[in-house]
């Protein structure tokens, strides 16, 4: 059904309906809709454009076309231009030219801006909530291993020795930070665009107040224009996305290469990994690949609503329906990943010998030689030489550092007293690093501590965030 016509001789041409037509994605919108469709209506009652009955019955259709959306039985046809045409015409269908009262001190350029807001916010708490289970895994595993030691690395080469439940819980802090920022967006964005009409503002709802606290937004907009026009909330919610979507990749990395047959590191469960279609024997990290492959997308998505939005003029341009598919593309995408790695985080199981054969090779343990004269009051600079030439003289024997006798070690450096077997070791190497977020056990015990607090925060946040949705849509 079209919205306008007056002052048109004709209807659009098909290719022109077949491009502008939007329902095909803006469906999803529709509970939105009908729920801020709601909210406008009582704010024509209150400012007395309906009466008292007209705006009961609109109220009680749009209540009974919300359940026959959400059954199925009521959806666009060919005509509708997009979710909020269509639901106007459901509207009308059951109303006759009441349908088309509630519309009034309104314009499809607020209401789109508001029903994607609130799907914005429905969608980031349920991502946020699914990401409380990702890290809840996260901090299990960190806290499984906070005693298996492993080789860590810079440049992928051998590093130092550390503590892998170390590596497990990094990210859990990168998680986290992803679950601040979407509690951020909650909190900047909570303003209600409804009201803005056009551009101009309502000649008919003066009071746009009662219709955003109705929504659950904690103020309303400032500026008209400003309200129809920004798409900052768009942008933000999909850096986030995009964010949450990079870190996945990495995990997705780490987890393919822990599970090669060089490293050995994890054996992924069998209903978390794939099989070939030609080699019976192989058993591949496709979901941890899929969630590499999948922040293309994210960041893709991104990239496209901010080129969108590069000099567009200010108040409502057709470009920003454009605003649309990335978004649902990022959400969508997110809502299929996380529970999929989740499940591969949770049931994968790492081999501590193999990890811990491999820690101290490649010379991991120099530092502890630099470090070990530096406390007995040698300068750092001559003591990290001191160990350079311990490295040099152990590859030339074709061994690796630590292996040098005691000897060799006063050789070079009358200082390198065999006290220092008590650091020159993987588990001494470990436990010496007591910083606060360092290796040894003693400090991941209490990064984990730290970790399940903030995590069991967040749980309880989008629970709360959860019900008080749930309370504002169901009228
Ligand atoms: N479907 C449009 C969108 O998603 C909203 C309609 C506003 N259209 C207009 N011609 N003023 O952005």
């Amino acid at each position: 059904m079209a919205l306008w016509g007056g002052r048109f001789a004709q209807g659009p041409a098909d290719s022109v309906a077949a491009l502008s037509r939007s329902t095909h994605f803006d469906w999803v919108l529709a509970p939105y809709d009908i729920r801020v469709n709601i909210a406008h209506v009582r704010s024509l009652r209150a400012s007395s454009i309906l009466s008292e009955g007209d705006a009961e019955k609109i109220q009680v259709t749009l209540v009974a076309l919300g359940e026959e959306i959400s059954a199925g039985s009521f959806a666009p046809i060919e005509s509708d231009e997009d979710v909020h045409a269509a639901i106007e015409r459901g509207l009308t269908e059951r109303l006759g030219a009441l349908g088309g009262a509630f519309r009034a001190g309104r314009s499809r350029n607020d209401l789109v801006v508001t029903d994607f807001k609130l799907y914005l916010l429905d969608h980031l708490i349920e991502i946020g909530a699914a990401l409380t289970l990702l890290i809840e895994e996260f901090n299990a595993k960190a806290d499984e291993y906070k005693d298996a030691i492993a080789p860590g690395f810079t440049h992928l080469q051998h590093a130092q020795p550390i503590n892998f439940g170390l590596e497990l819980a990094k990210h859990s802090q990168a998680l986290l930070r992803d679950q601040s920022r979407i509690r951020d967006w909650i909190a900047r964005n909570s303003i209600s665009p409804l009201g803005a009409g056009a551009l101009a503002g309502s000649a008919l709802v003066p009071q746009p107040q009662n219709s955003a606290s109705e929504l659950g937004f904690e103020s309303v907009h400032a500026n008209s224009i400003d309200a129809v026009s920004d798409r900052d909330f768009v942008t933000e919610a999909l850096f986030i996305l995009a964010s949450i979507g990079i870190h996945l990749s990495r995990i997705g990395e780490e987890y393919t290469l822990w599970s090669t047959t060089e490293f050995g590191w994890a054996r992924l469960d069998d209903a978390f990994s794939t099989g070939s279609s030609i080699m019976p024997q192989k058993k591949n990290p496709d979901i941890a690949e899929l969630a590499r492959g999948k922040s293309g997308r994210l960041v893709g998505n991104l990239t496209s609503v901010l080129t969108m939005l590069k000099g567009l003029p200010f108040a409502y341009n057709r470009d920003l329906q454009e605003d649309k598919e990335p978004t649902f593309d990022s959400v969508r995408t997110l809502l299929t990943l996380l529970p999929a790695l989740t499940g591969m985080v949770s049931t994968t199981s790492f081999n501590r010998e193999v990890m811990a054969s491999g820690s101290i090779k490649g010379h991991a343990l120099a530092t502890e030689i630099a470090d070990f004269l530096a406390r007995g009051g040698t300068p750092f600079a001559r003591a990290h030489e001191i160990s350079g030439e311990c490295v040099r003289l152990a590859e030339s024997l074709g061994k690796d550092v630590h292996e040098l006798s005691d000897q060799e070690l006063q050789s070079i450096d009358p200082g390198l007293t065999p006290d220092i077997r008590l650091t020159l070791s993987a588990s001494g190497a470990v436990s010496s690093r007591t910083s606060i977020g360092g290796t040894s056990t003693e400090s991941l015990i209490k990064q984990i501590h730290l970790l399940n607090q903030r995590n069991q925060a967040d749980i309880e946040f989008f629970d709360r965030k959860r019900s008080d949705f749930l309370e504002m849509i169901h009228v």
